[in-house]
Order: C-alpha cells, then structure tokens, then sequence
C-alpha cells in the first residue's frame, strides 16, 4: 500500500522457464486475495438447485485456483437425523428445530475454522437459511470473523421444473435411501410446504446485505452491494448458468504434419490422415448425437467462431522441437516440466495454469451456449475438459485426448457424462508420459 492508501502496482520480473507457483496474494488469477474471505449463503425453498449452483461455483473456483469449499447443512444434518420425514421440518416440531439449529451450528463452526486455518478463500454456505432470522445470525458470525458475506437466493415458481428436480434428485438422495420413489416425492413435496409457512424471500429490509437474486434460473438477476472483483466474478457465473440439456463435444484438430513428426507447437498443416478426419467429423458428430440434439439442430446452419484464446500452450523457445530435442537443449526445463507439468511455463512461453486463465472467457462462453462443439489443441482440450470433469490440476496435463476421437460432455445434475468416439482413421499418438521422451508414434 502507497502513502495515499492507494495500491502501488509492482513492477515484478515475470521469469520465464520457471515454475510459477500461485501467489497467496492473487492465486494465481492476478486477483487481490490475499486477505479476501467470502461466505456465499445459499438462501431458498428446497429444490430450487441450491446444492448444484453451490457444488458448480466450487469446481470453477477450484479450476481457477481460488479455494473454495461447501459446508452443507443437510450432511451436518444427516449425522443426528439420517432419515428424517416432512414432520421433523416443520418449524412447530420443537425437537426438529432443535436438531435443526444444531446442524447449521456445527457448518458454521467449520467454515470458520476452515477459514481460520488459513488456505481458503471462498466458503459457500449451502442450507435453505430460508429466514430472515437466520439470515440475520448467520451475516453476525460472518462480521464476527471478518468474513464477507454474499447471499444468493434462489426462487423459482415453476411448477413442473420443481416437481422434474424432485424426481431428478430428491427421490434419490440418502434422505430417502431404500424408499419408494413415490412415497418419497410426496414426503418431499410435503417438505416443501413447511420450508413455505416460514419462508421469506430476501426483500427491502435486508437491503443493506450483499445479495443476488436469480429468478427462475436467471430469467431475472437482481443484484445488491456487491462489494469486490471476487464477489463480482462469482455473481457474473451465476448470472451465465443455464440447467437446458445440452452437450459439449470436443475434438483435436486432424493429425497434424508436426504431430507426424514429433515436434510440438508451430502451425503446420494437417496430414492426409488429418484431412481425412476433418471431413469424417461431421458425421461422428452426427453419429453421437441422440434424436433429440438432431431434431433441435435439423434446421440449424451451424454457426462457426474462431476464438484466438483456443490457440495452442505457446512452448515459447521450444515451439517446433521434438522432446527428446528439449530433453538435450533444455535438459533443467525438461526435468522441471516433468516435475510439476501445470506450473511450468515454456520460456518465452506458458504454462497450463497461463493458459486456464487465458480460457476463463471460453468457459463463461460454454457454460451460456447450448449444443456446442469445439475443434482445439491438446493443451486446450485439457484445460476444457478438466473444468467440465473437476480434474485436478496435477493430473490435468497429464491426461491422454488423442487424435481423431470425438469427447461428447453431458452436464447432468450432479455429474457429467462422457462418451468417447473412434474414427476409425490412424493417428500418432502425441501423449508422452512423465519422464520419457516419447518419439510420437
Ligand atoms: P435442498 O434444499 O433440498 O438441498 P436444493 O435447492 O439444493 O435443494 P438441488 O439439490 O441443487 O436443490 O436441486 C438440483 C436440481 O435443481 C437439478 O435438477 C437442477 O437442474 C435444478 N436447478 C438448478 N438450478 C436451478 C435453479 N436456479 N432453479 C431451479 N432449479 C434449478
Ligand atoms: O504435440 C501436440 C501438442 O498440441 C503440442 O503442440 C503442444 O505443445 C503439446 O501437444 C501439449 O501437450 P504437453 O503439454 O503434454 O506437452
């Protein structure tokens, strides 16, 4: 901090060829974080898609390198009522309201040792908290610790998505483990009704708290005080996540002359191979594709972007040598790349964490779109792909995506589903495994 109580920006080295491990003070994503704690309240009715919104934030944080963790009251919950039934959530079972409080007691108390244990960032509170009361309690302990809170809310009066989320996740969640799948949504839907005797939406007399509002799954976005970048970037996510079904495929470009001969980067046209599964693509797209996907597409011209942040890790002095000519040129670099693949970066060039933040744009991008397909690098496509499957960052790099097979990504409520598809035309594989050298065959 400058005398005038301004930062002053450092003008800091940038070595290159050099693990650059994230900075406590911007984790890695240039943001100020140093002593920024977050609590996100999740605020609203049962399936309202609370638990997905908070388990998504965390997996985009986690790829961004921002510690983030949910405290979910419903587990808190489950340790002294495993099974509960309607009756134990209605607010004039005093036994029920006793376990209940306890419950969220003990999420709060471990979200606060968890930030007092000094590595996270971003703690997202995940419970109804469906009471100004509550929300009251909760915005104290938060000012307590210094911990900012940002309370996101969501309402929804769609019947049909509510009763579809029921039977999508409830009747199948260890609330309900061994029952009727029937009986278990009744019981739910008679859950509901209690949480709306006492439910009360956010509204002018909390006006003074941080919040946003999604209404029926962002339809409409009210936003209040939101205070700093981290907080913004949360909102901004939120406010770009859609629940159509919709599928992601992925795919390398065709074989490459350079992948033919083993040298990494450059620019080099596509083999005879290549060419052959650019124009095979189409129809394994197609091939993938359920009725569904087909019937919504048949009309569709598809639409085609080129996006530069999809360029391939730029390997900086490296770029058009094969690895066993980095092995002999570069043989520190080689090693200390095998060491730790995500942080280091090329000189003159990236690292996979580099190219993650270059990425982030795509992902705001990809969550909004619906069917899309992305045509990219090795590189990339790990990147991509570590997001949509919470791949950790030191196995990230380290995964094999060939050549001419087609990745489709399936986001469905808790998971994704993925599927993988052969063209049947040859490629080399340019996958090289920790500590070899791996002459592309
Ligand atoms: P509970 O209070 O019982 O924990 P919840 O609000 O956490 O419920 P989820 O378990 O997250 O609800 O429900 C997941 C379902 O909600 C998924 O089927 C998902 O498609 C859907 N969903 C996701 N986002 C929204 C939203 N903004 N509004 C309504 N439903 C949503
Ligand atoms: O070999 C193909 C390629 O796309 C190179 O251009 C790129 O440097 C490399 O893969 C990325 O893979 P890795 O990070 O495993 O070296």
């Amino acid at each position: 901090m400058g005398e005038d109580g301004y930062f002053k920006p450092q003008m800091r080295k940038v070595p290159t060829g050099e693990l650059m491990q994230p900075s406590r003070k911007t984790n890695g994503y240039g943001v100020q974080a140093e002593d920024t704690r977050i609590c996100v309240v999740m605020v609203g009715l049962p399936a309202r898609g609370k638990s997905l919104i908070a388990q998504k934030v965390v997996r985009y944080l986690g790829w961004l390198s921002i510690p983030a963790k949910t405290f979910n009251v419903g587990q808190y919950r489950r340790s002294n009522t495993p099974t509960p039934t309607a009756e134990f959530f209605d607010t004039s079972n005093a036994e029920g309201e006793r376990l209940r409080r306890a419950a969220a007691e003990a999420a709060v108390d471990d979200m606060i040792r968890w930030f007092a244990a000094g590595s996270g960032t971003i703690a997202i509170l995940d419970a109804t908290n469906s009471t100004k009361d509550r929300r009251r309690w909760i915005q104290e302990r938060c000012d307590a610790e210094g911990i900012e809170t940002l309370f996101v809310e969501s309402k929804c009066d769609d019947e049909d998505l509510i009763m579809s989320n029921i039977l999508e996740v409830k009747t199948t969640s260890p609330d309900y483990k061994g029952q009727d799948p029937e009986k278990a949504a009744q019981d739910f839907r008679n859950r509901i009704k209690n949480y709306e005797k006492v439910y009360e939406t956010i509204d002018e007399d909390e006006s003074h708290m941080t919040y946003v509002k999604l209404i029926n799954v962002g339809k409409q976005v009210i936003i209040n005080r939101i205070q700093d970048y981290l907080q913004s970037r949360v909102v901004y996510y939120l406010m770009n996540l859609h629940i159509k079904p919709r599928s992601i495929w992925l795919s390398r470009h065709g074989e490459s002359n350079f992948n033919l001969s083993g040298q990494i980067g450059g620019d080099a046209d596509i083999s005879d191979r290549g060419e052959a599964y650019a124009r095979r693509l189409p129809e394994l797209v197609k091939q993938s594709a359920g009725d569904r996907e087909l019937t919504t597409a048949r009309f569709l011209e598809y639409e085609k972007l080129e996006w530069k942040a999809l360029d391939e890790l730029d390997s900086g002095v490296c770029d058009g040598l094969t690895y066993a000519e980095i092995a002999e040129q570069y043989p520190e670099d080689f090693k200390q790349r095998d060491d730790d693949k995500y942080n280091y970066r090329y000189l003159g060039g990236e690292s996979y964490r580099d190219v993650v933040i270059r990425l982030e744009p795509i992902i705001m991008e990809l969550e909004r779109s619906e069917n899309i397909l992305i045509v990219t690098h090795q590189a990339i496509l790990r990147c991509i792909y570590a997001y949509f499957m919470n791949v950790p960052q030191e196995r990230s790099p380290w995964m094999e995506v060939p050549l001419h097979t087609l990745i489709k990504l399936t986001p469905k409520a808790y998971s994704t589903i993925e599927e993988r598809l052969k063209a049947d035309i040859p490629a080399v594989s340019t996958f090289r495994e920790k500590g070899s050298l791996a002459k592309h065959q």
